[in-house]
C-alpha cells in the first residue's frame, strides 16, 4: 500500500455530497472531448443513480472529505446470460492522485457489481486520455477492440 492510502476510505456516497461530487465529475468532463461540464445536469444524474436498485454511487474520502468518486449501473448481458455493470464517472481529485484511490473505489465497484450477480465490469475511456489507459492496464481491465457510438434523442 501506498503511503497515506491508508487514510483513504470508499463507501457508498450520501446524498449531501452531491454538490462535491458534481464538482469531480466537472474535472472528469473538461478533460473528455465527448462531454462538457454541466452542474445541473451531472447533480440530478447523480440523484437518479443513487436513487435506483439497479445502480450506486461510490465516494472515496479522508476523513469527512471527499477526495474521489465512480458510480456503477447494472444492464443484463445476453453474453454473460446474467448481469454486468458499466463504471462510469472515476475520478480522484488532482492533489489526491497517485495513492491509491482510483484503485479502491473501482475495486469498490467491482464487489458491489459482484455482490448483485454481475458477470462482467466494463467501462469507456476517452481514446486521447493516456493516464486512464494506463490506470486501468494497471489495474487488471483488458483492452476491448469495441468502439463506442452515440446518438441524441430528440425530444
Ligand atoms: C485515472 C485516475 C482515476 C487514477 O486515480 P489514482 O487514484 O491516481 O490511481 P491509483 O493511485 O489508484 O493508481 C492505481 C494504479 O494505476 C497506475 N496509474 C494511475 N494513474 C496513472 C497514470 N496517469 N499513468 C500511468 N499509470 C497510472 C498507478 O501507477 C497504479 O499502479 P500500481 O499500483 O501498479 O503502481 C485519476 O488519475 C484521475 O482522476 N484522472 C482524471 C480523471 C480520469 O481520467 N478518469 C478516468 C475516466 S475513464
Amino acid at each position: 500500500m501506498k503511503p497515506g492510502s491508508d487514510e483513504i476510505r470508499v463507501g457508498l456516497a450520501r446524498e449531501e455530497e452531491i454538490p462535491s461530487l458534481s464538482k469531480l465529475i466537472s474535472d472528469l468532463f473538461a478533460i473528455e472531448k465527448d462531454f462538457e461540464p454541466n452542474d445541473e445536469a451531472q447533480c440530478r444524474g447523480l440523484a437518479l443513480v443513487m436513487a435506483s436498485p439497479l445502480g450506486a454511487v461510490f465516494a472515496a474520502r479522508e476523513g469527512e472529505t471527499v477526495v474521489g468518486m465512480c458510480s456503477a449501473q447494472l444492464v443484463y448481458s445476453t453474453a454473460c446470460g446474467a448481469p454486468s455493470a458499466w463504471v462510469e464517472d472515476v475520478v480522484v481529485a488532482k492533489a489526491q492522485r497517485g495513492r491509491g484511490a482510483g484503485r479502491l473505489l473501482v475495486d469498490f465497484a467491482e464487489a458491489w457489481a459482484r455482490d448483485k450477480g454481475a458477470a462482467r465490469v466494463q467501462l469507456l475511456v476517452d481514446e486521447g486520455n493516456v493516464g486512464a489507459l494506463d490506470f486501468y492496464d494497471a489495474i487488471g481491465f483488458s483492452r476491448s477492440t469495441m468502439r463506442c457510438y452515440r446518438k441524441k434523442v430528440s425530444r
